[in-house]
């Protein structure tokens, strides 16, 4: 047991800190200060933990301050799939489990070992060959959590085609901007998905996408629920007959560093969401020096992250991290209450998994279920906890510490994001006393700054704008047709610094809190949604003329959507409108971003300039009373503020 100590901190136990690796504060001050003495030099040191073609960069980064443009390790020649699974079968990992499958029904199981994955992932590398994919063509993925999706995405990595994943959860529309921004040869798809145990159509909606004219001329349909589907001859292909005719062998292909090895898009402030490109060399050495830093994973062990291969999450911690150091991964297709609230913890009691990453929407979820569905399984295996991709409160922190780690388990609270490819803060929990909701400390290489409005830095205890000095191997290079947009939204408010867009307040021992997002980026269950993209939803139905979109506060989804909406004239507030308009924006956007609620308004509050003020709608929608506004005086018709507080829902 690790107790609270006086000041309400968690150490951590002897034994963890041995096995940890990084094991005490000095020890990470001495890496940590000599990493920003020198980042450089960290770096390159850091490219060892992966096997090089060959090392021959001149510069091991060059950085373009006028036109936003870097490079990292740029010569070095190396192959992503090669260092995620030929290497593990000539060390003597040949026979080792490399992913765990573990499907939504419980004795629907697959093991892969080093040398099945490699195998599968040859012949499928195959595949994409006969259908004309080529180095730096793209691929687009929309698949669920099935083994094929990580298969797909290391055969293309293997002939250095670029993946773009879509989440399965994304709606027609979602999938098509996504897909048709990147102009994808080759689509791999399902003809369907199981979520809670019910079937979900895939298939239908690429068809739907597919009407429109797209550059896709081959879909690649894995059998998943043998559902009836519509193929269409001569484009759509069934996964299992080309697997059954492919060569077994390919040799992968050389890749410069710097080439693209995926997109993935995540929406911003605008309508449009980003395809963020991350390389193959600075990525791999980003994923695995950060998974090696972060979970201190044993040679043996089971490393299980819940997420969904579609988010960046999945991407680098439960494919390219742990492969790339060779670990076995749990790859999970259910969901946490399905058939029962308890089948994380069957799920991790089943396969005695060490390591457990999750995120706070599912822990606030489980929690609210009652802790008996978790105190009936023997979790003893668990030796960490992890949690990612919002704000953790104090409350909910200590509840999985102690319910979930049996008052044993340190937890690494990770920040990071979709642009920055790989953990950038988190506790070293070897080393350091944990503060429930901080995230604590940067990686080694990562030099974070906190500036207020002013661009003045914060002392400890203000809040400000979290930005990262320089950039880091891993980070996202640019956006995909659209650098102008990355220079924009990541480089300008303060040159030569990366904005984060999330708020942060640094302590006086040098430890991070994130307090979330400052932009119009709505966090629903941890998943990033654009204010404008539910708000484009609204607007193209014809009854609405106006929408603005605001959180308010979820207990579990941590954030919910609100949305104030002006109808057109000969148009009338009823609960069948609203209902319509809740479906538009499943059917356009996705199910993960269903408002919570719709408010009809007669009028927004805008600037003289036409703005919409979402600062005074999320005050609204909030709650708050007239008199904790704050300045409206710059509104064009302040009366509209009565009218929206009273009408609120
Ligand atoms: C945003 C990035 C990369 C992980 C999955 C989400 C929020 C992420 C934390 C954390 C507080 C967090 C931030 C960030 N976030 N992790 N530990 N504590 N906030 O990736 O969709 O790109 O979202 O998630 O607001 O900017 P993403």
């Amino acid at each position: 047991m690790t107790p609270e100590n006086s000041k309400g901190q968690y150490p951590p136990s002897d034994e963890y800190r041995k096995y940890a690796f990084i094991k005490s504060e000095e020890e990470y001050y001495r890496i940590y200060d000599e990493s920003i003495k020198d980042p450089v030099a960290y770096w390159v040191k850091q490219t060892d933990c992966i096997d090089w073609f060959s090392k021959d960069w001149k510069e091991a980064f060059t950085w373009d301050k006028k036109e936003n443009k870097f490079t990292w390790f740029k010569g070095g020649k190396m192959n992503v799939t090669y260092n995620c699974l030929d290497r593990h079968v000539k060390n003597g990992l040949k026979n080792t489990a490399a992913i765990i499958f573990q499907g939504e029904e419980d004795d629907d199981v697959k093991v892969y070992t080093y040398g099945q994955l490699l195998h599968e992932v040859e012949k499928f590398s195959n595949v994409l060959k006969s259908k004309g994919v080529k180095k730096g063509d793209r691929v687009a993925v929309y698949l669920p959590m099935v083994p094929e999706l990580p298969i797909t995405l290391l055969a293309c990595a293997r002939i250095g085609a670029v993946h773009s994943v879509v989440f399965a959860g994304f709606s027609s529309d979602s999938v098509y901007n996504r897909v048709v921004d990147c102009t994808p040869k080759v689509m791999v798809t399902s003809d369907g998905s199981y979520r809670g145990g019910k079937k979900i159509d895939m298939k239908g909606k690429v068809n739907e996408i597919l009407e429109k004219d797209t550059s896709v001329t081959t879909v690649v349909v894995v059998k998943r629920t043998g559902s009836d589907i519509v193929m269409e001859e001569g484009r759509d292909v069934w996964w299992h007959e080309e697997m059954a005719k492919a060569p077994i062998r390919c040799e992968p292909e050389v890749m410069d560093a710097e080439d693209p090895l995926f997109l993935l898009y995540t929406s911003g402030t605008t309508g449009k969401p980003k395809g963020l490109m991350h390389t193959s060399g600075g990525y791999l050495v980003g994923a695995c020096t950060s998974f090696r830093n972060v979970f201190n994973y044993a040679p043996g062990q089971v490393y299980w992250c819940t997420a969904d291969i579609g988010w960046i999450t999945g991407h680098t911690y439960i494919l390219y991290g742990p492969l790339s150091l060779g670990a076995t991964t749990l790859m999970f297709e259910g969901v946490p209450n399905y058939p029962e609230n308890d089948r994380f913890w069957q799920v991790a009691e089943k396969w005695k998994v060490d390591i457990f990453y999750t995120a706070p929407t599912a822990i606030r979820m489980i929690r609210k279920t009652g802790d008996e569905w978790i105190t009936r399984h023997d979790l003893s295996s668990i030796k960490m906890l992890g949690s990612v991709g919002e704000p953790i409160d104090a409350d909910v922190w200590k509840w999985y510490h102690k319910t979930v780690g049996g008052g044993r388990c340190p937890i690494a609270d990770t920040w990071w994001q979709t642009e920055t490819g790989s953990i950038l803060i988190s506790p070293m929990t070897g080393a350091f006393n944990l503060k429930p909701a901080s995230a604590m400390k940067p990686l080694p290489g990562i030099e974070p700054v906190i500036y207020k409005e002013d661009k003045t830095e914060c002392a400890a205890g203000e809040s400000g704008n979290l930005y990262i000095k320089k950039p880091f191997p891993s980070l996202a290079r640019t956006i995909w047709n659209d650098h102008e947009k990355f220079v924009e939204t990541y480089w300008t408010a303060f040159p030569g610094h990366y904005l984060t867009g999330d708020g942060a307040r640094v302590d006086e021992d040098g430890d991070y809190w994130l307090l979330g997002r400052v932009d119009d980026v709505i966090s629903v269950a941890g998943h990033r949604i654009g204010a404008a993209e539910v708000e484009a939803a609204l607007i193209s139905h014809p009854a609405v003329a106006e929408a603005a979109v605001v959180p308010i506060p979820d207990e579990i989804k941590g954030e919910a959507i609100y949305t104030f909406v002006t109808l057109k004239d000969g148009f009338e507030e009823s609960e069948d409108l609203k209902k319509q308009l809740i479906d538009q924006v499943r059917n356009i956007v996705g199910p993960i971003a269903t408002p919570k609620t719709v408010q009809i308004a007669n009028g927004l509050p805008k600037t003289r300039s036409g703005k919409i003020m979402r600062r005074l709608l999320r005050k609204i929608a909030g709650g708050s009373k007239k008199d904790e506004l704050g300045d409206t005086t710059t509104l064009i018709d302040p009366g509209v503020i009565d009218v929206l507080i009273k009408g609120r829902v």
